[in-house]
């Protein structure tokens, strides 16, 4: 992958790379569309990266199926899959991780214990393998995409770090691998998520700062699914992922609940004017 890349870059060409874990959807793929329009090479990377679940998460249920997936990266035009093995990606004896202390401490961090170690290390490493110039991340994973940002800034990655907006079902359910685990009638259930961030994001577009009161909304409405249990439902600041009691500045919704034995996450974000994560 490095050679073919040294080869791409020596030649003049952009390189982007969109990350993923494979059992694709219009998510992915719109961020496919987005690194075509900036790139002359589009790589996809699929790996599921067993380094960033749990012990008792769904690495081994995780959806794989490559074929399909490769004939979705082939319809979207992709160049090339980076597609390693296990093997490939954790040789026996790996033991350099990148780990950060601040951002990773809170909301997911707390409630998936060394994902996002998994994660950055999995991203640095990909990195170094395609060497891209810039790789689309996707503002559905809000946490993750600013820990990756934050990794950039501060291990200086020459890589540009580009976000694409949250694809969503026209119902309101953020497209998710994971929601093909999900039964017809916690499909319904699911929709609580996108229902209790719409609420939040209207009071505050029509003037509410409490941010308290913000956080009961999003509580309250997700009380009322039945099938739903709350793991967290936060309003935080972007730049930090604290929560304020007043907001100030451009701050997020960011939600994680079980349906069933599926773990869903959700965001908005709450800002004025065109703010993008
Ligand atoms: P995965 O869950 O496969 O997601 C790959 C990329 O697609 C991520 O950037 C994610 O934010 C984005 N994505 C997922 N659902 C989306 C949606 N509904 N709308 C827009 N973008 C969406 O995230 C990972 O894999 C992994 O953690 C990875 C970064 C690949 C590292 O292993």
């Amino acid at each position: 992958m490095q050679e073919a890349s040294r080869t791409w870059r020596a030649a003049g060409k952009r390189i982007g790379l969109v990350p993923t874990m494979g059992s694709l959807h219009e998510g992915h793929l719109s961020l496919m569309r987005i690194a075509r329009e900036q790139a002359d090479v589009r790589v996809v990377s699929h790996f599921v990266n067993p380094t960033q679940f749990g012990p008792d998460e769904d690495f081994d249920r995780y959806p794989r199926n490559f074929d399909r997936d490769r004939d979705l990266c082939r319809e979207e035009s992709v160049d090339v899959i980076f597609y390693p093995s296990r093997e490939e990606m954790y040789p026996e004896g790996h033991s350099v991780y990148v780990a950060d202390d601040r951002l990773s401490a809170v909301l997911e961090g707390v409630h998936r214990p060394g994902h996002f170690r998994g994660v950055l290390t999995v991203v640095a490493k990909l990195f170094h393998a395609v060497l891209p110039d810039f790789a689309v991340f996707g503002r559905k994973d809000a946490q993750q995409l600013l820990l990756i940002r934050r990794m950039v800034r501060d291990l200086n990655f020459p890589v540009e770090i580009v976000s694409g907006p949250t694809v969503r079902e026209p119902d309101g359910l953020a497209l998710s691998s994971r929601n093909a685990y999900l039964t017809p009638r916690e499909r319904l259930e699911a929709l609580s998520l996108s229902r209790a961030l719409r609420e939040a994001k209207r009071m505050y577009d029509e003037g509410e700062r409490d941010a308290n009161l913000l956080r009961a909304v999003l509580r309250e409405n997700l009380s009322r699914a039945e099938g739903a249990r709350t793991e967290y439902a936060e309003i935080v600041e972007v730049d930090t992922l604290t929560p304020p009691d007043r907001l100030q500045r451009p701050a997020l919704a960011v939600l994680a609940v079980h349906i069933g034995n599926t773990r869903l996450i959700d965001n908005m974000v709450l800002a004025e004017g065109d703010f993008e994560l």
